[in-house]
């Protein structure tokens, strides 16, 4: 059976994509099959990641009916597989996502969908992870995206804290769970490794071993699959910063 898992938020530029992708690439170092999806269909930038923004057949051409979702999958060198969107864009409908979903189902054990901040294609998921950064507008509308992802009675998994600094601006991880309801199962460092490995089409938690920001996805893939990864032993500057966040 496969799971389908959307990557939301409530607002644009937060992380999706780059939570998404790195997700993907945590799982499958931990041995799971998984496809990330470009769930996107306005700015679909899965391919632009990870340099297959060129590829012949897209997700929007399996939506459109014009071919089948499994010729729009491809294994980035990481190991990742992905089914990228056509980077233009272009408009299409939604309704061909149900026939799509039983297309993938056996073929994955998980498709993580990189799902823009509105509805969208979210609706398609059983389960939803909604990323926000830590400032009120950003966690004000991702409580609003909860909402409206429980109204279809999708499970809110938990929320992943994008882009975190741990200076006193920020909202803290009490404060968060408190106004969302919700547990906080990611905190990700701000860190220019995630721009370095965009720039070089890699995901940062394959081509930066050793960042935090790894260390961050490792450890939120390890909590979704219920999987010991002992960030004590393996990071303990992630864990000092966890630990100035309030988080442990
Ligand atoms: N932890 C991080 N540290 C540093 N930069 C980051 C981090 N996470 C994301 N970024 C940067 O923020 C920008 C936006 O990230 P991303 O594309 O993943 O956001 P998004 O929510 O998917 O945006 P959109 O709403 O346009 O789909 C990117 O340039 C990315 O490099
Ligand atoms: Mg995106």
């Amino acid at each position: 059976m496969t799971k389908f898992i959307a990557v939301t938020g409530g607002k644009g530029g937060v992380g999706k994509t780059t939570t998404a992708l790195n997700l993907g690439t945590a799982l499958n170092g931990f041995g799971r099959d998984v496809i990330v999806l470009d769930g996107n269909l306005n700015n679909p930038d899965i391919g632009l990641h990870l340099g297959h923004s060129n590829v012949e057949v897209t997700f929007h051409d399996a939506l459109s009916g014009d071919a089948d979702i499994r010729d729009a999958i491809y294994r980035h060198t990481s190991g990742v597989r992905v089914i990228p969107g056509d980077i233009r864009g272009r408009k299409v409908k939604v309704k061909g996502m149900d026939k799509i979903c039983k297309r993938l189902e056996g073929i994955s054990e998980v498709v993580v969908m990189d799902c823009p901040a509105d509805m969208g294609l979210s609706k398609y998921a059983e389960e939803a992870l909604v990323v926000a950064v830590p400032e009120t507008t950003s966690v004000t509308a991702a409580m609003r995206t909860i909402k409206k992802l429980e109204d279809k009675n999708i499970t809110v998994l938990g929320v992943v804290l994008n882009r975190v600094n741990g200076d006193e601006h920020e909202m803290s991880v009490d404060n968060v769970e408190a106004l969302l309801e919700k547990p906080v199962i990611g905190v990700i460092p701000e860190s220019d490794d995630v721009r370095e490995s965009q720039s070089i089409k890699y995901p940062v938690a394959y081509s930066h071993a050793d960042s935090e920001a790894t260390t961050g996805f490792k450890s939120l893939a390890a909590h979704l699959i219920g999987e010991r990864y002992n960030i004590k032993s393996e990071k303990g500057i992630y864990n000092s910063f966890l630990r100035k966040m309030g988080y442990k």
